[in-house]
């Protein structure tokens, strides 16, 4: 059904709010407090206005910016707008699986989490952040999840996660990470560079090695790599980052290659800019930021349900016959 752009509701999205006349001037007002930028809003475009703005509002704010954009009037919940992507489940899809997920506390990782749980399968939640994993079982508490706080550079962390998954593993999804400082080669400081690499290269290297004897053993298995932007390009973060996002792609295709005999695919999932918990810290605009600033608010910003989407189609049998891809889920950024 076509968008109906009388209205503008709390789902709509930042983009129809943006072409509509009353929802643009109330938006806009809202930018200006907030010191949000009309190129962050316009990356934003894709992004449903509640999932942006009600935790940062006080309760009923959102409801009286809504009445304002409409002239005074608030429409039906259901009223036709424009509301963006929808997530849809296909259900039974991971029916007696169990996944681990790492990074699933927050972000990409919890909606891939979100996703298989109520696909069907066992999840082993993993995130070094407790609390991230207590609002992932609020979240879907009749779920199968497993929840397992550790971190994935530690050996007692991987040691956890394994017997958590009590002899089986199909799916193993490695999407915890950290960003960096974007620094610069001469400017990178030893321990930016060896927290990076920790996580993202050795902690999912570890873990994937100590949950590889299960696979073997079954004779099946599917593993996706989280990379990143920053993997096929040097302009999207620090060097550290960049590098060991690039090692993420090297560890994929040497697994898909070693592993094939044994009936176990791996690939590499590349999200583009996503709405999660990850903000890059910048200290120093002078080598990459201030750059490419011009060129990151021309493509849109997605959902963590996005990426998950495609993580989760390559992590469950639809992706049947596809290992050693690097699958871009980016809007179209890594071709511009
Ligand atoms: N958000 C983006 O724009 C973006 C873009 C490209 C790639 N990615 C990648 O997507 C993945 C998910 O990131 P996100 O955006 O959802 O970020 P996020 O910060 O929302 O989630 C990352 C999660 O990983 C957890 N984590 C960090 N270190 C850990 C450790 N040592 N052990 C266990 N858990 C740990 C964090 O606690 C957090 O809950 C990362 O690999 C990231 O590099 C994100």
């Amino acid at each position: 059904m076509a968008a109906d752009n009388r209205f503008v509701t709390e789902k709509s999205t930042v983009g129809a709010w943006l072409a509509h006349s009353g929802g643009a001037q109330v938006l806009h007002e809202f930018a200006e407090k907030a010191g949000l930028s009309q190129d962050s809003l316009r990356m934003l475009r894709k992004i449903p206005v509640n999932r942006l703005l009600s935790s940062q509002l006080p309760d009923g704010a959102l409801e009286q910016m809504v009445k304002r954009a409409n002239g005074g009037e608030i429409p039906a919940h259901d009223a036709a707008t424009d509301t963006g992507w929808q997530e849809r489940i296909t259900p039974s899809r991971f029916d007696g699986k169990t996944a681990v997920i790492t990074g699933a506390g927050s972000g990409i990782g919890r909606a891939v989490a979100c996703r298989i749980a109520r696909e069907g399968g066992r999840v082993v939640a993993v995130d070094i952040s407790e609390e991230g994993l207590k609002g992932l079982q609020q979240q879907h508490p009749d779920a199968e999840i497993c929840p397992v706080a550790a971190d994935i550079a530690a050996a007692e962390g991987v040691e956890a996660i394994v017997s958590a998954a009590e002899g089986r593993v199909d799916a193993l999804g490695n999407v915890a990470g950290l960003s960096d400082d974007f620094s610069a080669l001469h400017e990178l400081s030893d321990e930016v560079l060896h927290r990076v690499f920790e996580v993202n290269v050795f902690g999912l290297m570890k873990l994937t090695r100590a949950v590889l004897p299960l696979m073997m053993e079954a004779g099946s298995g599917t593993v996706v790599n989280v990379a990143s932007e920053a993997a096929m390009r040097g302009s999207s973060s620090g060097v550290a980052y960049t590098a060991s996002k690039s090692a993420v792609l090297g560890v994929t295709r040497s697994m898909a290659y070693m592993y094939e005999p044994f009936g176990i695919r791996v690939n590499t999932l590349a999200p583009g800019g996503t709405v999660t918990g990850m903000r890059p810290v910048v200290d120093d605009e002078s080598y990459g930021p201030g750059r490419i600033r011009s060129f990151q608010t021309d493509t849109p910003v997605a959902l963590p349900e996005e990426p998950a989407a495609s993580i989760t189609f390559l992590l469950s049998d639809d992706s049947v016959n596809v290992t050693g891809a690097l699958l871009t889920a980016d809007g179209g950024q890594s071709v511009y």
